[in-house]
C-alpha cells in the first residue's frame, strides 16, 4: 500500500541558504517533500537550478534565487524575491556557512573575518531582511555545530563563529516570542558533505581523530522537524548531547581528553 505523503508544511514559505550543497540541499529536499514552497539560495545559481527542476519534477514548488548572504542587498533582494512570488515568508534556514581549519597561534586575522562575514553577519543580514516579512507561526532555525558549544583544538575559529551564533540565536528567541516567532539552534556534529574540501586552512596540518559522521539527510531530518514545530536546541545524535553535557559538568577533564585526542601533532 502506497504510504500518504506527510504534508504538514503545506504552503509554507520557506527560505533556505546554502541549498547548493549538503545539508541546506537535502533540508530544501525535505522541506519541499512536507510540501513546503522552497526558496533555494546559495552563491552558485547553476546547482541551485538543478535542485529546482528536481524538487518540481517530484510535484513540489521550488525557486533558485542566487544570493550571498555577506552582501546585504542581495539578502533584501532574495527575501523580497520570495514574498512577491508566494505571498509570504514562514520559515528562513540559516544553514550557508564555511569552515576554518589551523591552530589558534597561526589563525590569519583575514581568514576568521571572512568565515565570521559568512557564518554570522550572514545569518543576522538574513534574519534581518526576514523578520519584517514574518509573523506568527514563523520560524528561523540556525544551523550552529555542536563545537559551537564546546570548541576543540584546530578549528578554534570556526568553533567562535558558530559560538557567536549561538549567542545571537538566544537573545533573538526570547525578543520575538511575543510575535509567535520561534528560534531553534540545530548543533550537527561532523556530516559527509563537501564542508572540509570548501573549508579555509591554515597550513596543512591535519584535524586528528573525527568521530564517525551522519549523513546530510539526517541532520535534514531534524531542521524539517524544527521548521514544522520550532523548539530551542536540536541535536543530531545523542552522542552530540552527551558530549555537550559532559563538558559542561566536567571541562577540565575535556580539555585532557581532546589533548589526548586531537591536539597532538
Ligand atoms: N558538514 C559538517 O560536518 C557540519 C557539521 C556541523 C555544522 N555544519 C554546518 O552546516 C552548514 C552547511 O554545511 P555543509 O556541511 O552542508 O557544507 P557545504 O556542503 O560546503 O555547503 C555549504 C553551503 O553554503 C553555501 N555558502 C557558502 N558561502 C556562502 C555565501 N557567502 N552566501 C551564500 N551561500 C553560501 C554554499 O554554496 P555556494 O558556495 O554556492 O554559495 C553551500 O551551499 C554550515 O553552516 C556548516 O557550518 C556542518
Amino acid at each position: 500500500m502506497e504510504q500518504t505523503p506527510d504534508l504538514t508544511l503545506k504552503n509554507k514559505v520557506a527560505v533556505v541558504t546554502g541549498a547548493s550543497s549538503g545539508i541546506g540541499e537535502a533540508a530544501a529536499r525535505a522541506l519541499a517533500a512536507r510540501g513546503a514552497v522552497v526558496v533555494l539560495a546559495a552563491r552558485g545559481e547553476e546547482k541551485l537550478r538543478v535542485l529546482q527542476e528536481e524538487i518540481s519534477a517530484s510535484g513540489g514548488r521550488a525557486l533558485a534565487v542566487g544570493a550571498d548572504v555577506v552582501d546585504r542587498g542581495s539578502v533584501e533582494a532574495l527575501m523580497g524575491r520570495a514574498v512577491a512570488e508566494f505571498g509570504a515568508l514562514d520559515v528562513l534556514v540559516n544553514n550557508a556557512g564555511v569552515g576554518l581549519s589551523g591552530r589558534v597561534a597561526e589563525l590569519r586575522a583575514e581568514d576568521l573575518r571572512h568565515v565570521m562575514e559568512v557564518n554570522l553577519i550572514g545569518p543576522l543580514n538574513c534574519i534581518q531582511a526576514a523578520l519584517p516579512h514574518m509573523g506568527p507561526g514563523g520560524r528561523i532555525v540556525n544551523v550552529s555545530s555542536v563545537i559551537g558549544l564546546r570548541a576543540i583544538p584546530k578549528v578554534g575559529g570556526y568553533c567562535a563563529t558558530k559560538s557567536a551564533l549561538n549567542a545571537l540565536s538566544d537573545a533573538l528567541r526570547v525578543e520575538v516570542a511575543n510575535r509567535g516567532i520561534t528560534v531553534t539552534s540545530v548543533y550537527p556534529g561532523t556530516t559527509h558533505t563537501a564542508f572540509r574540501e570548501n573549508s579555509r586552512r591554515t597550513g596543512s596540518e591535519r584535524r586528528g581523530w573525527r568521530p564517525p559522521g551522519v549523513t546530510p539527510d539526517r541532520v535534514a531530518e531534524k531542521v524539517a522537524r524544527a521548521a514544522e514545530k520550532g523548539g530551542r536546541d536540536v541535536y543530531v545524535r545523542l552522542s552530540d548531547r552527551l558530549f555537550v553535557a559532559g563538558a559542561k559538568l566536567l571541562p577540565g577533564l575535556t580539555d585532557r581528553a581532546l589533548r589526548l585526542v586531537l591536539a597532538r601533532k
